[in-house]
């Protein structure tokens, strides 16, 4: 049976109580029961409990855009696992360039934080990616590797039940998108690194960020290691969102 394919969208840091509204119902009304593939949001911690609400009785799946390492206790500002899976949450964004990049985040931070949800069932996205300085100087492949490699070696059997999303830094939110075949091209690069960590690959579902639209879902989602989309500007705009999700059945 042919894989569904997972569209997830990350809404960043936009939205507000009435947007979400109008953008939750009308995805979930574009959407019908069967979308015919796995279709999500990742919304604002502030609003987990909102789209929680909306997407009730629906396949729209709920995603967190962050989790923290820690179980609980004195952490300020942070939010647990176990807290997503409360308001349930189905996935959680760990690792997204802009959390490496304005935050600080390492390889081991970003391991950490996809144990943490694997332990509370919560799919972890785990995302990797080259700058432009990286792809220039060919070291596109090391870098993902790297990146995916620290969350293989803290993860050991439950790699399985992880999704990865491969988003080149230079393509996110810049309308530069990576051409099918330079995707396709470092999707069989990790496709080949969890085969050769886990008998299981298969349930991994490696998606494409970066500039994804409505233009340009469908000749992405036709590559063979693409299985997916992490959506960020395209997934604000509901008749936009839906026209990937139509892409990927
Ligand atoms: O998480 C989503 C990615 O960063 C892609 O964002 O579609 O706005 O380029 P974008």
């Amino acid at each position: 049976m042919k894989k569904k394919k997972l569209i997830a969208g990350n809404w960043k840091m936009n939205g507000g109580i009435a947007a979400n509204d109008a953008l939750v119902r009308a995805v979930v009304a574009g959407m019908g029961a069967d979308a015919g593939c796995q279709v999500a949001v990742c919304a604002p911690a502030p609003y987990l409990a909102q789209v929680q609400m909306l997407r009730h009785g629906s396949a729209l799946e709920l995603g967190a855009q962050d989790v923290s390492r820690h179980e609980q206790g004195a952490y300020t500002g942070e939010v647990s696992a176990a807290m997503l899976k409360e308001f349930g949450v189905r996935f959680a964004i760990v690792g997204h360039s802009e959390r490496r990049q304005y935050h600080g985040e390492s390889d081991a931070l970003v391991a950490d934080k996809a144990k943490a949800a694997l332990a509370h069932g919560i799919t972890p996205i785990v995302c990797v990616g080259e700058t432009l300085a990286e792809r220039e100087a060919g070291q596109t492949e090391a870098v993902v590797k790297r990146q995916l490699a620290a969350v293989i070696h803290a993860n050991g059997h439950c790699i399985s039940e992880i999704a990865v999303a491969y988003e080149p830094v230079w393509a996110i939110g810049t309308g530069r998108t990576a051409t099918p075949g330079q995707a396709q091209q470092v999707h069989a690069v990790l496709r080949a690194q969890l085969q050769a960590a886990t008998a299981h690959s298969d349930r991994v579902a490696i998606l494409y960020g970066g500039s994804m639209n409505a233009a340009n879902a469908a000749s992405l989602l036709a590559q063979p290691d693409i299985d997916g989309g992490l959506i960020g500007g395209a997934s604000l705009k509901a008749a936009d969102f839906l026209q990937i999700i139509a892409a990927a059945r």
